[in-house]
């Protein structure tokens, strides 16, 4: 656990682990979240010069039915943000198939084919989800459609003006998150608070599925906003 100064700071020591992640493994497979906070962290590491044309990239999540000319397109932001400013060349795609089952399944099998995910970057939704894992959530949850709930409805509705927030979506499962050889969670802002206080120090729970992150190789970055006084009780 590490608390920064501000979101800047985050982004910058963010960028740290993730180039230094790179340059010990420059095939690394990484996760890759979409979302408001992690967008400064890969601006700064865009800035860096770094070789990632042997990572490969892993997408978190997908809305259903959005094709990836949408604006909505989760691929799509992840391409903008990540994919094509760092020159990264590998990406595993969920959600390319026309049927999601098998869309999740083939992408179960490409994430094995990497033999896992050596680091997922992540942030933390504000009911507690990682990725689409929405709550109630265990720990073995598999990669599968899931219905968003009222809470990501309405936080996901910040990204896209006026356009409508799919009401369903594909995401990574639990079991793939956890089972990454380290995670960095990035947790920026006042309103992330109490929520990052819950996945700190509750028992692990699927009502709030961060908490699971008690039990993986995680490393929290939050913001003094986010942090506000929450006491660690499992994170490194
Ligand atoms: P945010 O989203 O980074 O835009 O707050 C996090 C999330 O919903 O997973």
């Amino acid at each position: 656990m590490e608390v920064l100064g501000d979101a800047e700071v985050l982004a910058e020591r963010a960028a740290d682990l993730i180039g230094d992640a790179l340059r010990e493994k420059p095939n690394l497979s990484v996760l890759v979240a979409t979302g408001h906070t992690p967008m400064a962290t890969y601006a700064e590491l865009a800035l860096r010069g770094l070789d990632a044309s042997r990572l490969t990239a892993v997408q978190l999540d997908e809305y259903l039915g959005v094709g990836e000319d949408d604006p909505r397109s989760l691929w799509g932001w992840m391409r903008r943000s990540f994919v094509e400013p760092l020159g990264v060349k590998q990406v595993v795609r969920l959600g390319d198939a026309p049927d999601p089952d098998e869309a999740c399944r083939r992408y179960e099998s490409e994430v094995a084919a990497l033999s896992g995910i050596d680091l997922a970057v992540l942030g933390l939704g504000p009911n507690g989800h990682l990725g689409f894992n929405e709550p109630l959530c265990g720990p073995g949850a598999r990669t599968r459609v899931v219905t968003l709930t009222p809470a990501s409805l309405a936080s996901n509705a910040a990204y896209w003006g006026d356009l409508p927030v799919p009401s369903r979506a594909l995401t990574a499962g639990m079991d793939v998150i956890l089972s990454a050889r380290r995670i960095i969670l990035l947790v920026s802002g006042s309103h992330k608070r109490d929520i990052l206080a819950r996945a700190l120090r509750e028992p692990p729970t699927p009502e709030v599925p961060a908490s699971w992150l008690q039990g993986a190789n995680t490393t929290v970055l939050a913001d003094r906003a986010a942090w506000g006084g929450a006491q660690g009780r499992a994170f490194p």
